[in-house]
């Protein structure tokens, strides 16, 4: 069957135009189709090249969805073109991306002779080689060939027309043709946890620096080497805002809706895509040498998809995770709520959020003791990290001593960056009105985190400290265990729960 779909006129590469450009042009074929009455069925389009689709190309999906309404394209480039059994299928904005196969076909590609290898070696890809080994490994095929000539050229449908042929004698496997747009849906259904793309850092693969969108500058690439990824309630501001002091450190912009936090991976601002993540970092921010630009965003942590998306962009990255006393994080996060007038927290006693059950009618409150507890279980999270990234670009530092003498701690944290050291000791100073350790950078004025960082408020009772005690016990002794097995080492309030207990 012969179907239409819009490809792009004069076939111009995505990648090097912008939206402007690229509606107009798409609007002169969509002319061109109604003029002589094309069906325009399937809201399909690929790009020429690839260009545009991945890495994406914002200005491309943007244009395909206004003028055409398109709703799935495919690519050979996605996560990359090898191997090419893994290349995978997401979705943008929309628009669902499937993986296409490559059966060697190319526009040049005319006579026998032009194949590499010559007709026996298409043979042999057809019959139980390359073509016959996609077709048998994707439950979802899909190829482009090019018929140079239209319907004169009969290499392509020679090669299908074979393929199908040897597949359907020598297997029992049944081949259906599908719409692309049914196509994708029943992709994604199948495999539902592709959707959400993978940013990798497209300078790396050169197949994809070449499809790379024009203002896309790699040797000005400003990707983090260093994250702190929290958890949250355990110092990370503190840690940022030292850490800034220091005159070979560049951090992430803030922005006013989660402050200091890009919160990129594992949340939802994910979906936004990888040139929101850049625009996160000030445009000056080159990072060489003994050179530091890092993000903190306290959610990473305990988020189950943080560590593989982080690592598909930064797999180089050094890694900073703040730990305090679990008991006191869980307390510190109920307060935390209750200083945000969170109605469940105000409702309810922390001795009765701990209390609750997943059967509990109260949904909610059953929520809030997860967001108390489930991220202290450090030594569980930390073991995803640890698929991702090796125990030398992980540093754990002591939450808590960070508080009492920042000194040492931010020391040790210039030594795991590879930073000159600097003395802290001048740039910090306790605080007797705060009750914490502020930094002195400007002039002789201290600067102080905000009202809201070590707030005050009435310590634990014995009781409810005992219970999370326990609570956190085997999470604390497999903390303990995986602490030693990585040579880092036991932040003190780990070992006075340890030998408190023992
Ligand atoms: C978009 O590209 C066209 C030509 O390629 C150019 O004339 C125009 O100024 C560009 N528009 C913007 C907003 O950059
Ligand atoms: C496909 O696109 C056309 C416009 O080109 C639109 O009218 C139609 O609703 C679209 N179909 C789907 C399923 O999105
Ligand atoms: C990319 O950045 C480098 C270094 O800043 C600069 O020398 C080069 O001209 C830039 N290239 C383009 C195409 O802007
Ligand atoms: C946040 O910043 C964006 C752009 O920087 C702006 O459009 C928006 O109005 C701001 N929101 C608030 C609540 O200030
Ligand atoms: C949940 O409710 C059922 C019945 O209402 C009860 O048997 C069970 O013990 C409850 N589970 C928890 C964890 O409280
Ligand atoms: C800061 O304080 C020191 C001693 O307390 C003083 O010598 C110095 O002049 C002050 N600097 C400024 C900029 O006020
Ligand atoms: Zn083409």
């Amino acid at each position: 069957q012969f179907v239409w779909f819009p490809h792009m006129w004069r076939h111009n590469h995505a990648h090097r135009h912008n939206l402007t450009y690229l509606e107009a042009i798409m609007t002169q074929n969509r002319l061109f189709a109604e003029m002589y009455k094309l069906p325009i069925m399937y809201n399909y389009s690929v790009a020429p090249h690839h260009a545009g689709v991945y890495p994406v190309h914002e200005p491309l999906f943007e244009a395909w969805r206004r003028v055409w309404n398109i709703r799935v394209t495919c690519t050979e480039e996605y996560p990359h073109f090898r191997p090419a059994s893994r290349r995978r299928g997401f979705v943008y904005r929309g628009i669902m991306v499937l993986p296409r196969q490559t059966c060697g076909l190319y526009t040049h590609t005319l006579l026998f002779s032009a194949y590499p290898g010559g007709h026996a070696a298409l043979t042999k890809s057809i019959q139980g080689g390359e073509i016959f080994f996609s077709i048998i490994y994707n439950p979802f095929a899909l190829f482009m060939t090019h018929q140079q000539n239209y319907g004169n050229d009969r290499l392509a449908i020679y090669t299908f027309e074979n393929a199908v042929r040897f597949v359907n004698c020598w297997t029992n496997i049944k081949l259906k043709w599908m719409d692309p747009l049914k196509m994708g849906i029943a992709y994604f259904q199948r495999f539902p946890d592709e959707r959400t793309p993978v940013w990798g850092n497209p300078c790396s693969d050169p197949r994809h620096l070449e499809i790379l969108s024009s203002d896309f500058n790699c040797s000005q690439l400003a990707l983090p080497n260093a994250v702190i990824v929290g958890p949250q309630k355990t110092g990370s501001t503190a840690l940022y805002a030292f850490l800034k002091l220091h005159p070979n450190v560049q951090s992430n912009v803030e922005n006013n809706v989660t402050y200091e936090e890009p919160q990129f991976f594992g949340g939802k601002a994910y979906l936004n895509g990888l040139d929101w993540y850049l625009n996160q970092f000030p445009f000056d921010s080159g990072v060489e040498g003994q050179q530091v630009l890092f993000e903190k965003s306290a959610t990473y942590f305990d988020s189950p998809d943080a560590p593989r998306q982080m690592n598909a962009l930064i797999d180089e990255a050094k890694l900073i995770i703040i730990l305090i006393n679990p008991a006191k994080r869980a307390y510190s996060w109920y307060q935390h709520m209750i200083a945000h007038k969170d109605p469940i927290a105000m409702k309810y006693s922390f001795a009765q959020v701990l209390a609750a059950t997943d059967n509990d009618s109260e949904r909610k409150l059953w929520k809030l003791r997860q967001r108390c507890i489930a991220p202290g279980r450090y030594a569980h999270h930390l073991d995803r990290w640890l698929e991702y990234y090796s125990p030398n670009r992980l540093l754990i530092v002591d939450g808590e001593q960070l508080k009492d003498d920042p000194v040492p701690v931010m020391n040790d944290v210039q030594q795991f960056l590879g930073l000159p050291l600097i003395d802290y000791k001048q740039l910090l100073k306790f605080n007797e009105h705060k009750g914490f350790y502020c930094s002195q950078a400007e002039g002789n004025k201290t600067k102080c985190l905000g009202k809201s960082k070590g707030r005050g408020y009435e310590p634990m009772g014995a009781e409810l400290t005992d219970s999370l005690a326990k609570l956190y016990l085997q999470d604390n002794i497999a903390l303990h265990k995986m602490i030693t097995k990585m040579g880092w080492r036991t932040p003190r309030w780990l070992q006075e729960q340890l030998v408190k207990l023992s």
